[in-house]
């Protein structure tokens, strides 16, 4: 039996913000558990849910010499879908109304949590084979192992992996204070480990130092080799391309199943949704206060309000987009406030046809992506992408830029092979994305037919976790 430890800063349905959280919080289910013993480690956040909450239970707790002081370290558990879930318990870290946001007290914090949950193993009593880290958060797990950690026969042979879900996020603070926080020593902040461009950098040594580094498409893992997506760590990409593997994400086909979705009003399947998908739309018109109109294109956004996620191009066009009213927008998000401001005027101005809801909510997100006719992710950069995913398997057409994984995973629609789909575009370019999404309002409004060829297409493609699973078995297999 392989033993392998996820260690993340998020995992649904204990707390998320991103897709992040889906991945670390589905993945595991999906191994065969007869040769692997999967589990995840993430803090407790004061702002998990406290039914959640209620159910963990303690393990045990000890005192970690953490910049200067003994600080408390505790362990919670619990089994959640066959998936056993540790907690690191310290109340001056984790409390807050929401897991992150001030960089400063960020990196304090996961400096400690990732000493701290190291240093938890031997407590619980499970010894991985590999630890398998996710995202900056994470990054100096790695380092430690092959530091101080290394001389304990306990992690004598522990092996890490460094997944990047994005790479626009690495940890940075000056060296002096990631040094004092991470207690590691004057040699490793040197420019061909933690020290980037004169600072101090979490993810970088995660990136030196892990065994294997892997990221959530194998676009992205080309990709980050460039200046334009690397962040600055294209060199060190490039350098270690040898140990550098892109697999594609997946998502949890029951959470995510139009068929048995409690969320949506309308149950639908690849057969059914001719008829019944249209009435979750007219359901979503009504209780947004949007021209109750079956035959208007709907097309959704559910996402982080983010300048990575392309929403600049829609700023540019929008009045453009606006021009005829046979297309409505439903947004859903939260993010830079110039973006929710942006949303809100448009909101206003096209009264009926345009609607923001700058909120996060997990039901209203599923009626949306249930909704839709198409859904938009014109993104500058995107390591993978769920929504794209989810949309396929809700049988709403995507309309994407070629980047990353949504170039890996949609496939653009080809008019006179019958194939695709979705429907994309090249280039960062705010007219580029305007003249496809005209082409698919065209095919939606002329080509019927053709529109519900795509989307039976779409759903019938299979982005469940069942392959990608099997890839990162393999990936252990051979650590
Ligand atoms: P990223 O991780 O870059 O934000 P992904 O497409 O990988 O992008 O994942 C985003 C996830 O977060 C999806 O599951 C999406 O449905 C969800 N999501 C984003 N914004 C919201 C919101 N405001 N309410 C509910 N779910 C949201
Ligand atoms: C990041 C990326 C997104 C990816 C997600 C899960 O948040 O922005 O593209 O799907 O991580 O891997």
């Amino acid at each position: 039996m392989k033993k392998v430890l996820f260690i993340a800063s998020e995992a649904v349905p204990f707390i998320k913000t991103g897709g992040l959280a889906d991945v670390v919080g589905s993945l595991p289910k999906y191994f065969d558990k007869e040769e692997f013993d999967v589990r995840v480690m993430i803090p407790k956040y004061s702002c998990i849910k406290q039914e959640l909450k209620d159910q963990m239970q303690y393990v045990s707790h000890f005192y970690l010499n953490f910049d200067n002081q003994d600080r408390y370290v505790g362990i919670m558990t619990m089994e959640f879908a066959g998936v056993t879930f540790y907690f690191i318990d310290n109340e001056e870290f984790f409390t807050g109304p929401k897991p992150y946001g001030d960089f400063l007290w960020d990196i304090q914090k996961f400096c400690f949590f990732d000493k701290a949950a190291l240093s938890a193993l031997p407590v619980i009593g499970f010894q991985p084979d590999i630890v398998h880290c996710h995202d900056w958060q994470t990054g100096l797990i790695p380092v430690h192992l092959k530091d101080k950690f290394r001389e304990g026969e306990f992690f004598w042979s522990m092996r890490s992996v460094m997944t990047i879900h994005n790479l626009k996020f690495q940890g940075v603070w000056d060296m002096k204070t990631i040094q004092a926080y991470s207690g590691l020593a004057d040699y490793y902040f040197a420019p061909d480990k933690l020290e980037a461009y004169g600072d101090g950098n979490m993810l970088k040594g995660g990136l030196v130092y892990a065994d294997k580094i892997t990221t959530v498409s194998d676009s992205y893992a080309e990709e980050i080799k460039m200046p334009f997506y690397g962040e600055g760590m294209d060199g060190l990409m490039r350098a270690r391309s040898g140990n550098l593997a892109g697999i594609v994400n997946g998502i949890d086909y029951n959470e995510f199943d139009p068929e048995h979705d409690p969320n949506i009003p309308y149950n639908y399947n690849a057969v059914t949704f001719r008829k019944e998908k249209v009435k979750n739309k007219t359901a979503l018109q009504q209780e947004l206060g949007l021209d109750v109109d079956p035959k208007k294109f709907m097309i959704g956004i559910v996402s982080r309000l983010t300048d990575q996620k392309g929403l600049d191009l829609i700023q540019y066009v929008m009045d453009e987009m606006c021009s005829s009213d046979d297309l409505q927008l439903v947004v859903l998000g939260t993010g830079d406030e110039k973006y929710e401001n942006m949303f809100r005027h448009f909101a206003w101005k096209y009264g009926g046809r345009v609607s923001a809801n700058i909120y996060y909510s997990e039901p209203m997100s599923h009626k949306i992506y249930a909704a839709c006719d198409a859904f938009l992710m014109p993104s500058l950069f995107e390591p993978c992408g769920l929504s794209q995913l989810i949309s396929l398997r809700y049988g709403t057409v995507p309309i994407v830029r070629e980047t990353g994984g949504l170039r890996d995973t949609v496939e653009p629609y080809n008019e006179y092979e019958s194939k695709g789909t979705g429907f994309s575009f090249a280039n960062y370019n705010a007219h580029e994305m305007l003249g496809m999404i005209r082409y698919a309002k065209h095919i939606y409004y002329d080509k019927k037919r053709e529109w519900n060829k795509i989307i039976d297409r779409g759903m019938a493609r299979d982005y469940s976790w069942a392959s990608s699973a099997r890839k990162y078995e393999d990936l252990y297999r051979w650590m």
